[in-house]
């Protein structure tokens, strides 16, 4: 059912930067509008919502372990960039960070949300 690729998806939020695996992507339209379905309980939705900023990076093969890694532990506990030796590199428009060995990043701004569980 998950028709995009999977990506890890990068946030700054109180000053941290995070990154989580995300494979609930989808084009959305014809313009360049991607849809992500984050779950409530990740560190970076609350990052999401509350600066409506990410990168969405494309990993290679070579990252495969590390983003499965990435997807099975939280940014409230660990310091993912450092744990998984990525390097943050700034971005031109948003503050989450590229991710250096990425094949590619695209910055992001969150333009339409629903939201199905309230904010806590
Ligand atoms: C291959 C893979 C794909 C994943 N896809 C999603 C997804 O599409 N949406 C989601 O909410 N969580 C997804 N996850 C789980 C999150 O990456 C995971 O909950 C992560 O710990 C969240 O990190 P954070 O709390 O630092 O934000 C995926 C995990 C893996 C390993």
């Amino acid at each position: 059912m998950e028709e995009g690729p999977v990506v890890l998806l990068s946030t700054f939020y109180r000053g941290r930067n995070n990154i989580m695996t995300a494979s609930c992507t989808m084009s959305m339209d014809f313009s360049p509008m991607v849809g992500v379905m984050l779950g409530p309980w990740d560190c970076s939705y609350r990052a999401l919502l509350k600066t409506r900023e990410c990168v969405l990076a494309i990993p290679g093969a070579d990252l495969l372990a590390k983003t499965v890694a990435i997807g099975n532990c939280s940014g409230a506990e660990v310091d993912k960039f450092a744990e998984y030796k990525l390097t943050p590199c700034p971005a031109a428009k948003v503050k989450a960070p590229l991710i250096g060995e990425a094949l590619k990043n695209l910055e992001c701004k969150l333009i339409k949300n629903q939201q199905r569980v309230p904010e806590t």
